[in-house]
């Protein structure tokens, strides 16, 4: 007979929108295991915008938060001392068991570090990514996550290499796909029922789409300004829809570009829920980017991808799937539209392991590390399969 049981309380820290997207999937895995997982959804803050945070979790069927930290917009180090600051005592007070992180901003690193003080288990999922550029904050995040995690999630095989080359141990290190694709096969078909392209009025596979938000880009004038010349050429093709982030809506007024970005065939919009985003994905031509998210959500829907950065912490998105790193070089950008234009742009394929099953396999991963916690038998985890 089974003993009385106790739960697995697992703190799920998010901030940022991307971080929204990846806990969804995972959080309703957890909740398969309801006499096993108490999933506790912790919200730092970071974004509090209606378009930035409510509305995707909305789209996304997130619960709301069980707690929300209210720490708002700051610069990185304030930033991430204000989570810590908050989350400690939180933490402390709810005593959870395991403190689970995904992706690479500021909200990451900041519930890492104190779970990392307070020795508590921390599992980051995305794990091991690196774009070796030191410049990007999130590549500091990554690194300094990975360095205290005890569970490692990676999205592909390169990451497991970079983690071990730090040094770090075989046995944390779990390859077990993309929770990202999870949440996109998901939310596919509710997708493909957004109004965006009528809202709009654009037609399937007859636009561009151009996200920027990248500090290292859109804070600085003259890469604001090789874009501009991009899209004046860009925009002579075809039109380009432009979601903007309120970060590279601020630089272009602080900047004093407002007039220079109103273009014809240019259509600069507030940032999109995530429904809408992944409809306007799904039927472009081609995408322009610098997020990482997004690179791998193109080469699921084998959209052609160009990052406008110089390199990118997803390379098996170039090696595997639709994706081309041109940096803002206006020529090697032109020539790749070409042949997008042409439909002589390569094909990609799915990565190992993009199923959408890897919140599945992190649940069991988690379950298995843990199975002397609980008090059941061991015949009671048979039906699990664990
Ligand atoms: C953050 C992440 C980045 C991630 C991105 C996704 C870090 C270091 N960066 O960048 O990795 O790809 O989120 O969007 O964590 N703002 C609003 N409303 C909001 C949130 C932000 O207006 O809801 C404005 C504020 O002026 C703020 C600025 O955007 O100062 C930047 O926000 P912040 O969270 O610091 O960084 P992001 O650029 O969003």
């Amino acid at each position: 007979m089974a003993k009385i049981n106790r739960k697995l309380k697992i703190f799920c820290v998010v901030g940022a929108r991307p971080n929204f997207v990846k806990i969804a999937p995972l959080i309703s895995e957890m909740k398969k295991y309801p006499k096993l997982i108490q999933p506790i959804l912790v919200h730092t803050g970071q974004h509090y915008d209606q378009a930035m945070s409510k509305e995707i979790f909305k789209d996304l069927g997130l619960p709301k938060p069980d707690i929300y930290l209210y720490v708002g917009s700051g610069p990185h180090a304030k930033q991430t001392a204000e989570i810590m600051t908050r989350l400690d005592d939180v933490i402390v007070r709810e005593k959870p068991h395991l403190i689970l992180v995904v992706g690479d901003v500021n909200s990451t690193l900041a519930a890492a570090l104190v779970a990392a003080k307070l020795r508590i288990p921390v599992a980051h999922v995305e794990a091991g990514l690196r774009s070796f550029n030191e410049n990007m904050p999130e590549e500091i995040n990554r690194v300094l996550t990975d360095r205290v995690a005890d569970f490692l999630f990676t999205t592909e095989h390169s990451a497991n290499k970079n983690l071990l080359k730090e040094g770090l141990a075989k046995q944390k290190i779990f390859f077990v796909g993309n929770v990202m694709i999870d949440a996109l096969k998901k939310s596919k078909i509710k997708s493909q029922k957004s109004k965006i392209l009528k809202r709009l009025n654009l037609k399937e596979k007859g636009y561009a789409v151009l996200t920027l938000h990248r500090a290292e880009i859109v804070d600085q004038k003259e890469k604001l300004l090789k874009i501009l010349n991009i899209l004046k050429v860009l925009g002579q093709k075809l039109p380009i829809v432009f979601p903007v982030h309120p970060r590279t809506r601020q630089n272009i007024k602080d900047f004093e570009l407002e007039n220079k970005f109103k273009m014809p065939n240019l259509i600069m919009t507030e940032a999109l829920g995530y429904l809408d985003f992944l409809n306007l994905e799904s039927n472009a031509k081609v995408i322009l980017t610098d997020s990482g998210g997004i690179q791998e959500e193109a080469t699921i829907f084998n959209i052609p991808c160009l990052t406008l950065r110089e390199e990118t912490e997803r390379p098996i998105t170039v090696k595997v799937g639709t994706n081309i790193v041109t940096g803002l070089n206006k020529d090697k950008i032109l020539k790749e539209i070409k042949r997008i234009l042409d439909n002589k742009f390569k094909t990609g394929h799915t990565p190992p392991l993009w199923d959408g099953r890897a919140s599945e396999r992190i649940v069991k991963v988690i379950l298995k590390k843990y199975i002397k916690f609980f008090q059941f038998t061991r015949s009671f985890f048979k039906k699990y399969d664990l």
